[in-house]
């Protein structure tokens, strides 16, 4: 390998980073340092983060890029997946280089890129589920929204798990987003969700599936709800569903609260005094509901509740029962500890201070981190974009002042061969155009805007053609 470490000057030779998954905190951080020629937007001007050439290798577990917005965004939210043309402008430029297929820390080891390159940037995402702590929560009929939707938008990782839609009520524990999301892939027309790009076995388990009842249910008062307005406003035009506010909601809200707060309870409102349409599928909201048991045998009978007690302590939680056959658990995703890397176990992060990797409180020569792995599981796609800004511009600092670009780095052009050497198989971001393409063209007949793929193989199948 020897003769192809290379030592350049950091003058003679550009700087080369790795970046750890692709979903859009490795895609930001990738544009803001392939930046040139356009600069990056800054403190509302346009600037030049960067002072010379730089390539990068983006590295990706699966044969597709993009993480969360193929993978988590709801299908029939498509305006939202609109951001992966960003992704592929910034793909396209001079420097950038895709290597899927590759899994850091099992293919791979991360000290092996240290060696290879200047620095590497961690946006792996997160990759497990908050757990609720409650008994029951691995009966059969149990799944975290992680597991659902991964299932829903053809995650390979999820694509033959089996839910039982026999059942009429599901309950949604959870008032974030992706609570609302699953609550609407359940319910929506098959007709309707037959134009989106939801995953095909999806599509049809879903179009079997007897379900007329999500019941959404926050443990706090409606003032807390994680969700934005925009998506709850949404729920009040979904065709063929009613939404039913408890009646309870209405004395639980705070007049202090502040303006997206108070808009939150005007759309609430709105929803409760709206004439119900009689339809048969409903969403059903319950506030101040804390599960504490998911019931059943061999699989999810009912979730046991805790609700009415008063913070004082003054009024005891009633406890009641919601007979269900599901219970999707959208409490949040969990970030995991990456190997070789040091993880803040209570706060679910890597520590870090502005994106870089710290031990001990010191920070790691030419190691950062950039995404949910960097902040915690939240925020929308657009956080990111700041937050790889923040991580680029630390990286580019210390590199300026450690002069650590003159060390011995591989040659760029011989990694993917050193790669296929280590018996691994990457691919380019071209043969993602081709899985691209494919999905593209054999969504035509059925009027969809993809037919994804979702097992490794057909995606490898349709990279190589
Ligand atoms: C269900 C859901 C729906 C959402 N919908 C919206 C929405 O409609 N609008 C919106 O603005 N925001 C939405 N968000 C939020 C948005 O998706 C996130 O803010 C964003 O995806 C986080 O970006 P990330 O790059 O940190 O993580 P991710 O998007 O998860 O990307 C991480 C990438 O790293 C890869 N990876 C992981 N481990 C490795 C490894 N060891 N080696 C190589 N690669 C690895 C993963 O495969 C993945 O591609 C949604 C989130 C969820 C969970
Ligand atoms: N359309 C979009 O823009 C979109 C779509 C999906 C996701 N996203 C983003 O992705 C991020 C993650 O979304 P998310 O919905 O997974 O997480 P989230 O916004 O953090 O919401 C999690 C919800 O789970 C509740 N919860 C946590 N622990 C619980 C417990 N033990 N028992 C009962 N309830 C519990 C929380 O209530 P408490 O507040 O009481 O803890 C909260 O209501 C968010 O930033 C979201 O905005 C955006």
């Amino acid at each position: 390998m020897a003769d192809r470490v290379e030592c350049g000057s950091e003058v003679d030779r550009p700087l080369r980073v790795a970046i750890i998954g692709s979903g859009p905190a490795g895609l930001y951080a990738a544009g803001h340092l392939l930046e040139q020629p356009a600069g990056t937007y800054l403190d509302r001007k346009v600037v030049r983060l960067v002072s010379r050439p730089v390539e990068v290798d983006v590295y990706e577990r699966l044969l597709t890029p993009w993480g969360l917005v193929r993978s988590g965004v709801a299908p029939d939210h498509p305006n939202k997946k609109l951001v992966s043309r960003v992704f592929d402008r910034v793909a396209e430029r001079q420097g950038f280089r895709f290597l899927g297929n590759v899994e850091v820390g099992t293919d791979i080891g991360l000290s092996t890129l240290r060696e290879w390159y200047d620095a590497v940037i961690v946006a792996v995402g997160a990759i497990g589920d908050r757990s609720l702590g409650i008994p029951g929560e691995d009966l059969a009929g149990s799944w975290s929204a992680r597991q659902f939707v991964g299932w829903y938008n053809g995650h390979p990782d999820f694509r033959d798990l089996e839910f039982d839609l026999s059942g009429e009520t599901v309950a949604v524990i959870g008032n974030g987003n992706v609570a609302l999301d699953v609550a609407r892939i359940l319910l929506t027309d098959p007709l309707d969700l037959g134009r989106t790009d939801v995953a095909e076995h999806a599509l049809t388990a879903l179009a079997a599936s007897n379900v007329r009842e999500v019941v959404i249910l926050g443990r706090r008062g409606p003032a807390a709800s994680a969700f934005n307005c925009a998506e709850f406003e949404e729920l009040g035009h979904l065709p063929g569903i009613d939404v039913k506010i408890d009646a309870s909601a209405m004395d639980m809200q705070d007049l202090a609260a502040d303006w997206h707060v108070m808009r939150r309870l005007t759309l609430l409102n709105d929803l409760y005094r709206r004439p119900l349409r009689g339809d048969r599928k409903v969403i059903r909201f319950r506030y101040c509901a804390a599960p504490v048991e998911i019931v059943g045998d061999a699989k999810v009978t009912g979730l046991r509740i805790a609700s009415g007690a008063t913070a004082d302590g003054t009024t005891p939680a009633q406890i009641s029962m919601l007979p269900c056959t599901n219970v999707i658990r959208a409490v949040g995703y969990r970030c995991h500890q990456f190997p070789e890397l040091p993880f803040d176990a209570a706060a679910g992060v890597i520590p870090n201070g502005q994106g870089r990797v710290l031990l001990d409180g010191k920070p790691q020569t030419g190691l950062y981190v950039t995404g949910w792995i960097k902040r915690g599981p939240r925020g929308v796609i657009g956080t990111n974009k700041k937050c790889a800004r923040d991580t680029v511009r630390s990286l580019l600092a210390d590199l300026q002042d450690s002069g650590r670009a003159r060390h011995a780095v591989a040659d760029f052009a011989a990694i993917p061969d050193m790669l296929r050497e280590m018996g691994l198989q990457p691919t380019t971001y071209d043969d993602w155009r081709r899985i691209d393409r494919y999905e593209r063209r054999y969504s035509r007949a059925g009027g969809r805007p993809r037919v994804k793929l979702t097992r490794p193989q057909e995606l490898l199948g349709a990279a190589l053609r």
